[in-house]
C-alpha cells in the first residue's frame, strides 16, 4: 500500500512538473533554436512509426505508368521544390528557414516505400511544415507526384531539367509553369479519373488561371480612396 502511495506521488509531482514546465516558458520554440537531443528523438521516433503504421494501408496503384510520373513533374516542381529543393536546386527562402528542415526528397525517396511517401505527402506532418496536400488535392492529384518520386534518385540537374521540359502541359500545375491550358491533360487521363474528381480538381485550381492580382490591387486602391475621403 505504501509502495502505491508513493507511485501515485511520483506520478503527480511528474504531471506537475509537466504542466509547471509547458507554462514556464522555458523551453525555446523558435525555428531558428536547436532541438534538444530528447526533443529530437521524441518527434523523429514517433513521426517514423505513425507513417510507417499507417502506410501499411494504402494500396498502391502501378507506379511505373510513363503518362502518370510525367504528370508528377510539374506538380513537384510547383508545389514541393520552394521547401525540399530538386537536383541542382536549392530551396526557396521559405525552405531554408525551417526547423526540422525539409529534407532532400531525393534521399527520402531512396528509403521510404511508395505507401509512405504517399502517407506524407497526403496527410502531412503535423507541427513541422510539411504540409497535408490531400486537403485541397485528391488522391489522382498525389500518386503522379510520388510516382515522379521513385524516380528522383537517379536523376542529376540536366536530367530533372530535361524530364520537366519533356512535361510541358501535364499534371495540375502545368498552367503555373506553362500558361493557359493547364488542364488539357485531363483529357488525355480522363479513363484513370473519375468523373467528380476531374470536377474538384477544376474547382480547387480554378485560381490558378485567373490573373486575380492587379484586380485585387485596384480594388484595394479603390478602397483607400474611399477611406480617405470619409475623413
Ligand atoms: C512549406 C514547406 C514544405 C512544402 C511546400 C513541402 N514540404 Fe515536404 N516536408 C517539409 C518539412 C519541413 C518536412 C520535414 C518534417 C519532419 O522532419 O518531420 C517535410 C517532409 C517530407 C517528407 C518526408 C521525408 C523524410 O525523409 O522523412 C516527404 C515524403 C515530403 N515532405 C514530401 C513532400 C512533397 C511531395 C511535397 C510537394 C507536394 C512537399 N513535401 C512539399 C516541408 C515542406
Amino acid at each position: 500500500m505504501k509502495t502505491l502511495v508513493k507511485l501515485a506521488a511520483v506520478l503527480v509531482i511528474g504531471v506537475v512538473g509537466i504542466i509547471a514546465f509547458a507554462y514556464s516558458g522555458l523551453y525555446d520554440v523558435s525555428a531558428s533554436a536547436p532541438h534538444s537531443g530528447v526533443a529530437d528523438w521524441l518527434l523523429s521516433t514517433t513521426s517514423h512509426a505513425s507513417i510507417e503504421r499507417r502506410a501499411k494501408k494504402i494500396d498502391v496503384p502501378d507506379l511505373s505508368d510513363e503518362s502518370r510520373v510525367r504528370a508528377g513533374v510539374n506538380d513537384f516542381e510547383a508545389m514541393c521544390v520552394g521547401c525540399h529543393g530538386a537536383p541542382g536546386k536549392a530551396p526557396e527562402a521559405m525552405g531554408q528557414g525551417l526547423n526540422p528542415p525539409a529534407p532532400d526528397l531525393a534521399d527520402s525517396a531512396g528509403h521510404m516505400t511508395p505507401a509512405e511517401l504517399f502517407q506524407v505527402t497526403k496527410h502531412g506532418i503535423m507541427m513541422t511544415g510539411m504540409p497535408a496536400w490531400g486537403a485541397t488535392h485528391d488522391d489522382d492529384a498525389i500518386w503522379p507526384v510520388v510516382a515522379f518520386m521513385t524516380r528522383l534518385p537517379s536523376l542529376d540537374a540536366d536530367e530533372y531539367d530535361a524530364f520537366l521540359a519533356s512535361a510541358a502541359g501535364m499534371g495540375h500545375h502545368a498552367a503555373d509553369e506553362h500558361g493557359a491550358g493547364g488542364h488539357s491533360h485531363e483529357s488525355e487521363h480522363a479513363s484513370e479519373q473519375a468523373e467528380t474528381s476531374v470536377e474538384h480538381d477544376h474547382s480547387t485550381h480554378a485560381h490558378d488561371d485567373k490573373p486575380a492580382q492587379p484586380q485585387l490591387d485596384d480594388s484595394h486602391d479603390d478602397h483607400d480612396h474611399d477611406h480617405d475621403h470619409e475623413h
